[in-house]
């Protein structure tokens, strides 16, 4: 098991010759590389990322940017509620299974995908972290 990590690791460095560790910006401050790098230096998995956040809380934390919409039917009067599901951690599109890396980024500034076809202004979606 240590030799097959190890393996990997050096696998890793040798495919990726050119960078320094000191060079790279970190978001999570002073955590060691394998965390997140475990299996070489490309973008890691959610399951990664939810080795230490919970999906719960994550989703709990953001649910605010959920809102209520409301429509009256201008014939009946008769007035139709309903949840825009835009939590960035539980929507419309992917539920709860959304790649953590299309939004956060560890070494260059984090996005959201969603504007690519919404105007997300009104929702309150922001970059995060
Ligand atoms: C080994 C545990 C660990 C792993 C793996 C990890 N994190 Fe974190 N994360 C933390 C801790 C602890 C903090 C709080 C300290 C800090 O800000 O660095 C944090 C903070 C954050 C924050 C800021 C939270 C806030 O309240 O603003 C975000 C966003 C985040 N992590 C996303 C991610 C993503 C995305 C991944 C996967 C690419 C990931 N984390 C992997 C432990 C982890
Ligand atoms: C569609 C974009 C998107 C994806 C995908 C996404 N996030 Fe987020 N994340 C956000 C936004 C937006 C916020 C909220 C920033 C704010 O409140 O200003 C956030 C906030 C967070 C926070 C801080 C929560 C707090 O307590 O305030 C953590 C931790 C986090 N995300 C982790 C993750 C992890 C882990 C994944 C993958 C399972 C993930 N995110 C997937 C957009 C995303
Ligand atoms: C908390 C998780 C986390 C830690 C710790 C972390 N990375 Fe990353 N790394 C990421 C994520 C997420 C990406 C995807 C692109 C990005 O965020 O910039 C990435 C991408 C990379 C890439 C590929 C860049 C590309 O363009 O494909 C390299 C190289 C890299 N990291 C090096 C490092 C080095 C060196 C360290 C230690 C100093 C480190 N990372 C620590 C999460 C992490
Ligand atoms: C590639 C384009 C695209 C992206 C990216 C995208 N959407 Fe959508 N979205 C659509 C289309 C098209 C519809 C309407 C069609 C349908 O009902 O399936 C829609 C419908 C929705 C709806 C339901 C209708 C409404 O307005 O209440 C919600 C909520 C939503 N999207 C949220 C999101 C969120 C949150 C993200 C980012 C995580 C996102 N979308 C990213 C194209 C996109």
């Amino acid at each position: 098991m240590k030799k097959h990590l190890l393996t990997a690791a050096f696998a890793a460095l040798l495919l990726t010759p050119t960078f320094q560790a000191s060079a790279v910006d970190l978001k999570h401050k002073g955590f060691e590389c394998s965390t997140c790098h475990a299996k070489g230096f490309t973008a890691p998995d959610r399951s990664t990322c939810l080795t230490c956040h919970k999906s719960d809380d994550i989703v709990k934390a953001t649910e605010h940017f959920n809102f209520t919409t409301s429509f009256t039917n201008p014939v009946t009067g008769e007035t139709k509620t309903s949840i825009a599901p835009v939590n960035p951690h539980d929507n419309f599109h992917f539920g709860r299974d959304d790649q953590c890396v299309n939004c956060h980024k560890e070494h260059k500034p984090s996005t959201t995908t969603c504007q690519t076809c919404h105007d997300i202004e009104p929702w309150g979606l922001k970059a995060p972290r």
